[in-house]
């Protein structure tokens, strides 16, 4: 049997970090062994956000696939690409924006909760509003069966499977499966000020951080604010450093912690240069590779270029076929 085609991708802006790793990237490893894994550097998405300022984006996208790299997504067994080195998602997205309606799209919750939260950018362009048609071209193209993604891209996956339905019903042609979500859980993980981990918060662990930034990092965590001294108790279920060690270590060490914190025997500074310990171990292995593609000149293009290959040729015989569904030249 042919193993089934997972497709999903990330913008390049900026350095990756622990919810991504926890979010997508674990599963994304995993999904490797069993599946048939595309894997894209979203570099037209992230214009979306940065066409003012786009001077990053080639250096983040690198360094993105450094970082899947480091984590174990493994060029061997998956396609890894950059998004805009395949001309064919511009030209079935262009495709597929004549026959989206347009209040499909205005209504689209992603699109008004964007609209809402993002400052400071002038986000009212075409390309935004046009984000989910692009992102159904990515899919699309290589007639993805499964997407994992986060709980904040399910509406936009809806739109891809309605561009699906739309497609046959007006060609009549079974060219593309509807794409089935495979729901990352939301990254239970709290950046080190307790609000969701985000690179514009400034309150993320990089998976590139140095071992000294991260035990920085862990030593100005917000803790339980009642526990002045280290003879007053604590309260772990309140404290993020306690979430952390929930995550990253076993259940004899969490409750080793809950233990020397409700009795007051150990303070919070010892408590976090434990966890800065565990998550240094944790990043060790990333760190180790990243060093390793580090030290061979050229290794991220090749594999770039590889992937440019093979998904290439998928993406040239999808817009065959769906050129011929429309009768173009
Ligand atoms: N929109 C996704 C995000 O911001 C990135 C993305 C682009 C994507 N194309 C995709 C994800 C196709 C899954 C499938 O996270
Ligand atoms: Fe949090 Fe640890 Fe301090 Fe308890 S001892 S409040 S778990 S940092």
């Amino acid at each position: 049997m042919t193993p089934s085609r997972v497709l999903s991708g990330m913008r390049p802006t900026g350095p990756l970090h622990l919810g991504h790793l926890l979010g997508a990237l674990e599963n994304w490893v995993k999904l490797q062994a069993d599946h048939d894994c595309f894997f894209m550097v979203a570099d037209l998405h992230a214009l979306m956000g940065e066409y003012e300022n786009p001077k990053e984006i080639k250096k983040n996208s690198i360094e993105m696939v450094i970082d899947w790299l480091a984590c174990g997504i493994d060029p061997e067994r998956s396609t890894i690409f950059v998004q805009s080195q395949i001309p064919e998602h511009s030209e079935l997205a262009a495709i597929l924006g004549m026959i989206v309606p347009l209040g499909r799209l205005e209504r689209n919750p992603a699109y008004k909760e964007q609209l809402r939260q993002i400052q400071g950018r002038d986000l009212m362009t075409y390309g935004f509003l046009g984000y989910p048609v692009l992102q159904a071209a990515d899919i699309l193209l290589y007639k993805a069966h499964q997407v994992p993604v986060g709980e904040d891209q399910l509406a936009h996956l809806e739109i891809t499977r309605e561009i699906v339905r739309r497609f046959r019903f007006l060609y009549k042609k079974d060219i593309f499966p509807e794409p089935e979500s495979l729901l990352t859980k939301e990254a239970r993980i709290l950046g080190i000020d307790r609000r969701k981990m985000s690179k514009s918060y400034g309150n993320a662990i990089n998976l590139s951080d140095p071992e000294e930034s991260v035990h920085k990092k862990v030593q100005s965590m917000i803790t339980d604010p009642e526990r002045v001294k280290v003879t007053d108790p604590g309260h772990p279920d309140i404290c993020n450093v306690y979430a952390y060690y929930g995550i990253f270590s076993g259940n004899r060490r969490v409750q080793e912690v809950q233990d020397w914190c409700t009795g007051a025997k150990k303070g919070c500074t010892d408590c976090k240069r434990g966890l800065a310990d565990i998550l240094a171990e944790r990043l060790r292995p990333l760190r180790e590779r990243r060093g390793k593609i580090a030290n061979e000149p050229g290794a991220v293009e090749k594999i770039l270029a590889k992937g440019k290959e093979k998904a290439s040729a998928v993406a040239r015989q999808t817009i065959a076929e769906v050129k011929t569904a429309l009768n173009l030249l």
